[in-house]
């Protein structure tokens, strides 16, 4: 596959042809991006608006997209496996939900009331995700996981939340522990006393989570990503979903997917239909909105109950506003979005391209000789790049025989950096731990993909980096 690859290329000497190396390119190519982020600095802390945006040396900054692209400055093409944040399954603008949108747009984006929008996008998660007896909508997968963590509290009378290292959950105080490396539970501005009703456990630990329920009688409940760590950074299997689901009943404690990423990406039901495990509450946003702002929380009738005002003669009742909750214009994009996933029709087309990416990449990867590997299920696609074990074939790793430590947060930053930088320099956006497909990527965008990391690889060997 590779002399192919590179021939097709027509890749001179890195001498002959003079060039500089991938970081110097960046710079004079995307000089006015560089521009923009120069006063974005004096805008925004590190001139970024989300974490996970931020970049070094500087970001390239998008104007438009459509399906699997999306266009910077002076037009600039990139073929897209951001998707949203993982929000869209369909690629950019899919046609059913800018007609949607659009519509809805005439007609108002805040009533400020009930509205027969929110009923039928209610709906439509409780035909899809099994756990859904009832639905709450929010603005974020922030929120809704926040929401279930209180309800889960309100219903056991019990105020810890166990949670497995490396999963994300949110950026508040109760999940943020111990999400990233050194996975530790110091995050600053976060008081003592509620550190100590985060507990954490290793993933995929069964007997870590029994022993933690057999001596701490104060767990309300469990959450976790049911894919694993980062939408399968660190995968968890069906297995493990089903000794949590066990050992939560025999505990009294209530158990929580957070299917922000895997609602409707997995499959149309979510991880908890893929792997037929029903958790007591669900929390979902991304693709749920089909693109634009929104999140729900759903599950069981008697704990979302909570939020009722008949909870209030308990003195249960937990307060629930909320400016955005279920407004039309999400509702709009959210109904539409989820008529489509119903089908189950994008996720083949999404974990197609995945597929086929994961083991063109490997072969690359293997071609180099590198302790580098893709990795991933669904639509997930996984970067590890210098794990340094030399000796492991990327198209032979499994994920499951490694620890967490190394497979979430392990990655070289230099190298890393090149590597973004190159991929961008040909056309590709590809975060440096990996990214999502689509159903708008084509077999062509795998293929131009592939071609691009090879070139890539042949700068970074040309510099000698490799
Ligand atoms: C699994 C998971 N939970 C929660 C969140 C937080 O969602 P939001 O960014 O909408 O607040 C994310 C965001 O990436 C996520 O991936």
């Amino acid at each position: 596959m590779l002399p192919e690859i590179v021939q097709s290329l027509d890749i001179l000497s890195y001498e002959a042809k003079k060039m500089h190396t991938i970081l110097e390119r960046y710079q004079k190519t995307f000089a006015k991006d560089r521009e923009m982020s120069d006063a974005a600095n004096h805008l925004f802390p590190d001139g970024v608006t989300h974490d996970g945006r931020y970049m070094s040396p500087f970001p390239v900054y998008i104007t438009r997209a459509d399906g699997s692209k999306k266009w910077g400055l002076e037009d600039k093409q990139f073929i897209d496996y951001w998707a949203g944040h993982g929000a869209l399954l369909l690629g950019h603008n899919p046609p059913e939900v800018v007609e949607a949108v659009t519509t809805q747009m005439q007609r108002g984006t805040h009533y400020g009331a009930c509205h027969p929008l929110e009923m039928e996008w209610g709906s439509l998660v409780t035909q899809l995700i099994p756990s859904a007896e009832r639905v709450r909508f929010v603005s974020s997968g922030t929120e809704a996981t926040l929401m279930a963590i209180r309800l889960a509290r309100t219903y056991t009378g019990k105020n810890k939340v166990l949670k497995f290292a490396g999963h994300f959950h949110g950026w508040h105080d109760s999940v943020i522990l111990g999400a990233y490396p050194p996975f530790d539970m110091n995050v600053p501005g976060i008081p003592e006393e509620v550190c100590n009703t985060t507990l954490l456990c290793p993933p995929n630990d069964i007997d870590a989570v029994e022993t933690l329920l057999k001596t701490d009688k104060d767990i309300a409940c469990i959450i976790l990503e049911p894919t694993g760590a980062s939408f399968g950074i660190v995968p968890t299997n069906g297995t493990f979903l089903k000794q949590l689901r066990e050992v939560t009943e025999a505990h009294g404690v209530l158990l929580i997917f957070d299917e922000v990423i895997t609602g409707f990406r997995v499959a149309p039901g979510g991880a908890q239909a893929h792997y037929n495990v029903t958790p007591d509450m669900t929390t979902l946003a991304k693709i749920l909105a089909g693109g634009l702002p929104g999140g729900a929380l759903a599950g069981k009738a008697e704990v979302l109950e909570l939020i009722s005002m008949k909870s209030e003669r308990d003195g249960l009742k937990m307060p629930h506003p909320g400016t955005f909750n279920a407004n039309p214009l999400s509702a709009a994009a959210g109904i539409a979005m989820l008529n489509i996933v119903k089908t189950g029709e994008p996720h083949k087309q999404a974990h197609r391209a995945a597929d086929r990416l994961r083991t063109e990449l490997n072969s690359i990867i293997d071609d180099y000789k590198l302790d580098w590997v893709v990795y991933g299920e669904f639509s997930g696609i996984r970067l590890l790049i210098g794990h340094g074990e030399q000796d492991v074939r990327a198209s032979d790793f499994d994920p499951y025989t490694w620890d967490y430590r190394k497979l979430k947060g392990n990655s070289d930053p230099d190298m890393q950096e090149r590597l973004r930088c190159g991929l961008l320099l040909n056309g590709i956006d590809l975060a440096s731990n990996g990214g999502m497909t689509t159903a708008a990527h084509t077999e062509e965008d795998v293929t131009e993909t592939v071609a691009a990391f090879a070139q890539t690889l042949e700068w970074l060997k040309a510099e000698k980096a490799l």
